[in-house]
This record gives structure tokens, C-alpha cells and sequence, in this order.
């Protein structure tokens, strides 16, 4: 069982001003699979701050996926891609191509979403938007793919096409 850290990054969830239900929308798809939630934490549109939490889940708990949600967009706060690629070794382009094309056939505004993905060490860290119905929509398709994810990261992955 892989384990998972929930990082919701938002102002307003921080300073208790907003109930986090986004990060409720990713623990209840969550519960539909095999993945263990470890750590659930929000944490303020600081890049520093987002940046410390993803290498201390990744490099001292030894996370295996940290999902991230929110802070994606165009405001001025919105730092979550930075951050995300301040700390990761390699870029991985497909689940943020796949989440934004799934996204755009429910709304135009997918295209708002700067989110990346990327791996840090043995680590997979996803940007999700920050709206519990932009969560659903991009959680959902990207989720059977995780599980082949993890394990090819970790070197235990068997045959790419043994997986469809
Ligand atoms: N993606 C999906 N699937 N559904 C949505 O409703 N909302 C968009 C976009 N991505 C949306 C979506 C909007 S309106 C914004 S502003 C951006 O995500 C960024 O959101 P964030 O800043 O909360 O991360």
C-alpha cells in the first residue's frame, strides 16, 4: 500500500477563514483505492512554506505521493507550480496534459490551471486547482494510473503493458 500526504494550499483554509473541502473531496476518492493518507496539512499561497512541506514529506517522512490543491491559477498568490518545481528532479508532463484535457471538455476555464507533477527522489508530487468540483474532475481520471506510477518510481514496476 502506497502512502499519500494531502497538501491544501490556500490563504484563507489557513487562516481558517475557509473549510477545506477540497482536501475532503481528495480523502473521500482516496478511500476508493489502496493508498494509505499519512499526512493532511494546509498551509498559506507561500511559496517558502509550500516548498519546505513537499521536501519534508518527500525526504524525512518518506512519502509516496503528495497531492497537492490549490494556488494553481493566475492571482497574484498563486505560487503552487513554483514551488512544485523548485523541489522536484524531473518533470512529468502527462498528468497535468491529461487532467487539463479531461478539464477542458467540462469547462474552458481548465486552461486557467498552471498545475505541474513531478518526482523527487522516490516521490510523486501532483498539483491539483483548487475548487472541490476542479478536484473531482481531475483527480478522477488521473487515479488508475497512480498505482503503476508509484511502483516504476520505486523500481518495482513490471511490464509497462501488463498494466491496461
Ligand atoms: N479544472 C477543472 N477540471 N474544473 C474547474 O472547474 N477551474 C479552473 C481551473 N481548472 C477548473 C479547473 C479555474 S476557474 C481556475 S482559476 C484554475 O483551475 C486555478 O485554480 P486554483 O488557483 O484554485 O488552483
Amino acid at each position: 500500500m502506497f502512502t499519500v500526504g494531502i497538501l491544501t494550499v490556500s490563504d484563507k483554509g489557513w487562516s481558517g477563514e475557509r473549510r477545506d473541502t477540497s482536501g475532503e473531496v481528495i480523502r473521500e476518492i482516496l478511500s476508493t483505492v489502496d493508498f494509505r493518507i499519512v499526512s493532511h496539512n494546509i498551509v498559506p499561497d507561500d511559496m517558502k512554506l509550500i516548498a519546505e512541506r513537499l521536501v519534508e514529506w518527500a525526504d524525512k517522512d518518506g512519502i509516496d505521493v503528495i497531492i497537492t490543491t490549490g494556488g494553481t491559477g493566475l492571482s497574484p498568490r498563486d505560487v503552487t507550480p513554483e514551488a512544485t518545481l523548485s523541489v522536484v528532479d524531473r518533470v512529468v508532463p502527462g498528468f497535468a496534459e491529461a487532467m487539463r484535457a479531461e478539464s477542458l471538455g467540462k469547462t474552458p476555464m481548465a486552461m486557467l490551471s498552471r498545475a505541474v507533477a513531478g518526482t523527487r527522489g522516490g516521490c510523486l508530487i501532483i498539483n491539483l486547482p483548487g475548487s472541490p468540483k476542479a478536484v473531482r474532475e481531475c483527480l478522477e481520471p488521473i487515479l488508475p494510473v497512480l498505482p503503476h506510477a508509484v511502483e516504476t518510481l520505486k523500481g518495482q514496476g513490471g511490464e509497462c503493458g501488463s498494466q491496461e
